[in-house]
């Protein structure tokens, strides 16, 4: 079950997408997070912040919105208040970090680099570029070449970007991420969406917009993932509406070498442990060896024909 994401060594292909899974130590109450294969916690940027204003969250069928804008205590407060908890777990951490420039994010990185027990940086690039006129990095492939190659200039830890689903050509973000230094790359993140309240006639979000995650955008990633297999030099951690085994064994399939659990932490905390066991089960009962031997084993024949197109 072992699998090396690009340099962060993970004992099976199961960690926890960013943000549905607090800084690990609010879900130690419920489950035994030690069985993860990583921790991923929730996006940290230089300085705390705290998000958009209430309501940030919206139940959808299919999934949520949510538009909790990134709250968090900063790289002092997660390194003070969080990181003694999540070395004790023995478990790779994986830190989310957000900016609103190539310098934030560079130093956030720099400084992550120092605090023990940090095993990986995941790039979270949907954020606006607020020298850029506030355009999403992670929409530009210009913008995440360069902010890729910046950040990687900052740090040795390995680096995971994770990738924006709402682009017109997927491919082109993966060569432009791996090409700028990226040990690995992440996707999905959330789907731009929003909800109306139709009797007031308002936004249900303060924020308006916000991202859809959960069931309603696994088919969405499987696509994307697929894709992106196809020129990545790079390990895969492939993410989105993972309920329980069957998804995260499809993300393995189109060419992922581990997976995220995210919304579904929300609904079912012990999901990633299920996941974990359900892939191990799999792997028995078609004779495989070893996840990797999953990875990317799409069969491209046509289910009718048997015939490859
Ligand atoms: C409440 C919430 C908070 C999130 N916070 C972050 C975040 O801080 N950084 C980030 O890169 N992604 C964040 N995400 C996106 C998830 O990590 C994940 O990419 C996305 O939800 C798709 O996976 P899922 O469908 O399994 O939830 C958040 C998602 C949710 C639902």
């Amino acid at each position: 079950m072992r699998v090396d994401l690009g340099g962060i060594r993970m004992k099976n292909p199961v960690t926890v997408a960013s943000g549905t899974f607090g800084y690990g130590a609010e879900y130690a109450k419920l489950v035994d997070v030690t069985r993860l294969g990583a921790i991923t916690v929730k996006g940290i940027r230089l300085q705390p912040w705290s998000g958009n204003p209430l309501p940030r969250h919206v139940e959808v069928p299919g999934g949520m919105v949510n538009a909790i804008g990134l709250q968090g205590p900063g790289v002092e407060g997660f390194a003070r208040d969080y990181m003694p908890f999540l070395r004790t777990t023995g478990v790779p951490v994986i830190v989310n970090i957000w900016g609103t420039s190539e310098e934030e994010y560079a130093e956030v990185a720099r400084r992550l680099s120092e605090v023990e027990g940090v095993s990986g940086l995941e790039l979270n690039i949907s954020c606006p570029n607020v020298k850029e006129g506030g355009n999403a990095f992670g929409t530009d492939p210009r913008a995440v070449s360069s902010l890729v190659a910046t950040v990687r200039r900052a740090t040795r830890l390995p680096l995971m970007p994770k990738l924006a689903p709402n682009v017109p050509d997927i491919k082109l973000f993966v060569r432009a991420a791996q090409e700028a230094g990226a040990d690995a790359l992440a996707l999905i993140n959330t789907l731009p969406a929003m909800v109306i309240d139709i009797e007031t006639r308002r936004p249900i979000l303060a924020n308006k917009v916000g991202g859809l995650s959960g069931p309603a955008i696994h088919p969405v990633a499987v696509k994307l993932v697929w894709e992106a297999a196809q020129v990545a030099r790079v390990p895969l951690l492939a993410m989105g509406g993972i309920v329980g085994p069957d998804e995260a064994i499809e993300f393995l399939i189109a060419g992922a070498s581990a997976v995220a659990v995210g919304t579904a932490n929300f609904i079912d905390p012990t999901t990633p442990l299920r996941v974990l066991e359900g892939i191990e089960a799999y792997l028995r009962r078609h004779g495989m060896n070893s996840v990797a031997a999953l990875t990317g084993s799409l069969c491209m024949t046509n289910p009718a024909t048997n015939v490859e197109p």
